[in-house]
Order: structure tokens, then C-alpha cells, then sequence
């Protein structure tokens, strides 16, 4: 067992158990519970000493046991980040779908190239100039298993254990559990409510090399940073590819949220002026379909090979059926006009969010104010621990994600995100009012 896995386990087991489950909840939900809380219920099988030190790096994720939890009736949830799929042209959709098969079943049921359709890494480079990406090469894309599968490319394709990667504090869980599964030494740099702050990118960078270490990536969400919804300010963003590029660190941007944009006007990836530096992510997850796990790489083209070839080795190729469907709606349908349909929605509901946080929540609260993406960022007083208060919240009817499942830094985190996507506008009003007297309860030390 590594020094990180142990330090992960001595952290869960300090954990205060949640109270009253079995009362209150189905079985289902009481394992996910146990599973979140990485509390182990049964015995040791054999197999477990045949475990590689990567397998138990990884964790369950925080996230998906909250997930698995929320669908119970009667709760409602903001701690999914799930896109509102309900506005997307379904009927519409299942017809192309059943011509695709029907008049192109043998190309779309077969295996394909291993970076993905052609028609499709074209599609992509137009989506991407929607945000001022317009010198990308649909030779240097490749497509994936979504961008989760991408972040696993990069992290294999350069990182060995121990190298360090920074990151954002807080980043997404995702990311972390891809990080620790390839045993890489993960290192926070810290934000303001501007994103990155390139003096502490430089600070850190500097201490951990003097310390011997090798850096290998900054990974780095700018754009409504999931879980803090906060974004790099435009002023910034050069300068941190430059201090990057400097110290010979690859910058790996994840991107899935840019253009959500409440007021579409989207800011300049990292990648727009720097294709040598910046190996850049992107998704058709929060603006098409997330079950049909499509996502993308642009990749410098002095790596597109060793990246592509990586990629590969994992899945063969991209799912046929899944890009041509893909294609199919952003050649036949209004993808821009359901991206301005998103941008309305999600600003609505993030507004209903922000007032009714604003009407309901005790003296010691804070939280971002995001302009754009799925989530708001909340702080309470620093002694308070918000993974006990999950099962409280719970209790009254409404799901979060505790701040620790966002973070690499060991122990208690005061923070929690709330997910305004998924949730109509009267169920997030109605969730942050059944969250407001247990985080009040919380604050006064009852
Ligand atoms: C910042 C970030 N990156 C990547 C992903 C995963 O996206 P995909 O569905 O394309 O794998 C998510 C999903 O929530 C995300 O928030």
C-alpha cells in the first residue's frame, strides 16, 4: 500500500460515520454511503494481494455514490452535474439514428479508424472556432471515449509515477482519480476568484523543482471550472501558458464548458494563440449527449502520434455508431441555436439558484457567482467539515457533494457544490431551502 493510499484511508476512517442510514434509505443507497465514505464492509478475498499499487489508487468516486443516492424519490438533487438532455430534438434524433443503421449499418456497426471519422474531426475543428480556435487540423484531433478517456491518454502518455502535475484546488474528481490511478504526485496551485494566479503558478513551480521533482502537465479547467464555477480572467491567460512554456510544462485544458457562456460571449481558450503548448480537451458531453461518450484531443502536432497511438491501444477505435450520430446532428441540426437554448436555460437556473442563496442562507456563507458552465462554489466557516452534513442534508431532503471530493489536499474541506443544471427552477429554490437550516445549524456549532 503506497504512503498516499494509506494517508486516503486514516482521511475516510476519520471520518464521522453517517447517522440513521438504514432508517431512512434502501440498502442501495446505505452501500453507496459506506462506499463513499470508502468504509469496507465485508472481508479480504484472496485476489486482493494481486491488486497492481495503480488499482488502489483508485478511488470510487464521491460523485457517483452522491449520484446513486439522489435518485431517490422525495430528495431533490444539485449534486449531479447532469446536462438538461429533456430540451434536445429526441423523436427528431431517433429517426436519424434508425437511418444510420438502416442505410449505413455495415460502416456504422463496424470498426473504424483509431482517431476517429474524418467528416467528425472536421465538425470538431468548426465547433472548436466557435471559440477562437481557428488554426486547428483535423489531423491533430483525435477522437475519444469522452474527454475522461482523453485525460487518461495524456496522463499515461506522460506521466510516470511520482512525476507532479498541477492543478487547480479545487478541480474535478474525475481528474483526481485519473491523476492517482497513474500514481502521479499531484499539486495544488491556488486560485482567486480570477482562476489561476500565475505569481503562485510560479511560486510553486519553483519550489517543486528546487525539491527535486520532475513537473510534467498544469491541468487546468479555465472556463467554469468544475467544481468552483469560477473562470481565468482573459488577462491572465497568457501569461500562465507562458510561465508553462518557460518551465517546460505541457498544459492539458480541459474545456467541456466554454461555450456555456450565459452571455455567449466566449472567451479565447488557452489553446487559441499557442498550438505547440497546450494539449487541449473538449466534449460534446454538456452541449450534445454524454451517453454517447464522444469527446476529443487536439494535440500538438509534434505529439499528435504517440498520443493517438495511446489512445488506441485502449479502445481500438471511437464507437462507429456514436461519431456518425454525432456527425449527423451537427451537420442536420441547429446545434447553435440549442447551445443559445442551453446558455438561457442554465443562466435561469443559475440566477434562481443565486437568489434564492441569496434569501436563504445564514451569516458565514459564501459562494461564486459563475458566468457561465453548471455549478456554484459554497464556503462556510473553516472549521466546519461538510461531509457529515451530507447525511443531515439528505435527511432533509436534499442532496449535495461535500468540497474534500474536489481536492488533493488531505482532510476536512468546508466547501460543497451545488449543481444548478439538472434541477428545474422551482427544485433548486426548493433544494437550497432545505439546505439553508442545516448549514445554519452547522454554522452555529449545533
Ligand atoms: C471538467 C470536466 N472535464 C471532463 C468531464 C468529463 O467529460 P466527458 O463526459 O466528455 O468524459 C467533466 C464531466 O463532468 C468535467 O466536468
Amino acid at each position: 500500500m503506497t504512503e498516499q493510499t494509506t494517508r486516503a484511508n486514516d482521511a475516510a476512517a476519520a471520518r464521522p460515520t453517517l447517522s440513521g442510514t438504514a432508517d431512512v434509505l434502501p440498502v442501495e443507497a446505505t452501500e453507496a454511503i459506506a462506499r463513499a465514505q470508502a468504509v469496507s464492509t465485508g472481508g479480504i478475498h484472496p485476489h486482493e494481494v494481486l491488486l497492481s499499487a495503480r488499482a488502489a489508487n483508485i478511488k470510487q468516486s464521491a460523485v457517483r455514490d452522491v449520484f446513486e443516492i439522489s435518485m431517490q424519490p422525495g430528495l431533490v438533487s444539485l449534486a449531479g452535474g447532469n446536462p438538461y438532455l429533456q430540451s434536445l430534438p429526441l423523436a427528431e434524433l431517433g429517426r436519424v439514428a434508425e437511418r444510420i443503421i438502416a442505410e449505413q449499418g455495415l460502416e456504422a456497426l463496424q470498426y473504424g479508424g483509431g482517431q476517429g471519422l474524418l467528416e467528425l474531426r472536421r465538425q470538431i475543428c468548426a465547433v472548436m472556432a466557435e471559440e477562437g480556435i481557428t488554426d486547428a487540423d483535423p489531423e491533430n484531433v483525435v477522437i475519444t471515449a469522452g474527454s475522461q478517456s482523453a485525460q487518461d491518454v495524456a496522463a499515461k502518455v506522460f506521466c510516470d509515477p511520482g512525476d507532479v502535475v498541477l492543478i487547480e484546488d479545487p478541480t474535478y474528481v474525475g481528474a483526481l482519480n485519473t491523476f492517482e490511478a497513474y500514481q502521479v504526485d499531484v499539486q495544488a496551485v491556488a486560485v482567486d476568484e480570477d482562476g489561476l494566479v500565475p505569481a503562485e503558478l510560479r511560486r510553486r513551480i519553483e519550489e517543486i523543482t528546487a525539491a527535486g521533482k520532475t513537473i510534467k502537465m498544469l491541468y487546468t479547467i479555465p472556463s467554469f471550472n468544475n467544481p468552483s464555477g469560477v473562470t481565468l480572467s482573459p488577462n491572465r491567460r497568457q501569461e500562465i501558458v507562458d510561465i508553462c512554456r518557460g518551465a517546460n510544462i505541457l498544459v492539458l485544458e480541459d474545456n467541456p464548458y466554454g461555450l456555456l457562456r450565459f452571455d455567449g460571449d466566449v472567451q479565447a481558450p488557452l489553446r487559441a494563440g499557442n498550438p505547440d503548448d497546450v494539449l487541449y480537451l473538449g466534449s460534446f458531453s454538456k452541449i450534445f449527449a454524454p451517453g454517447l461518450r464522444i469527446g476529443w484531443a487536439l494535440v500538438p502536432a509534434h505529439l499528435k502520434q504517440r498520443f493517438y497511438l495511446a489512445s488506441e491501444a485502449v479502445t481500438l477505435c471511437p464507437p462507429s455508431f456514436n461519431q456518425m450520430l454525432v456527425s449527423a446532428y451537427f451537420r442536420d441540426f441547429d446545434w447553435k441555436g440549442q447551445i443559445r437554448t442551453y446558455r438561457a436555460l442554465y443562466q435561469d437556473r443559475c440566477q434562481a439558484m443565486l437568489d434564492a442563496l441569496e434569501q436563504h442562507m445564514p451569516a458565514g456563507v459564501s459562494w461564486t457567482k459563475p458566468a457561465g458552465g453548471f455549478f456554484i462554489w459554497l464556503t462556510l466557516p473553516a472549521q466546519i467539515d461538510t461531509y457529515p452534513l451530507l447525511q443531515q442534508g439528505i435527511d432533509a431532503g436534499v442532496v449535495f457533494v461535500p468540497g474534500a471530493a474536489f481536492t488533493s489536499v488531505e482532510g476536512p474541506s468546508n466547501k460543497l457544490r451545488l449543481a444548478f443544471s439538472s434541477a428545474t427552477e422551482d427544485n433548486i429554490r426548493e433544494g437550497v431551502r432545505r439546505l439553508a437550516p442545516v448549514l445554519a445549524a452547522a454554522c452555529s456549532g449545533n
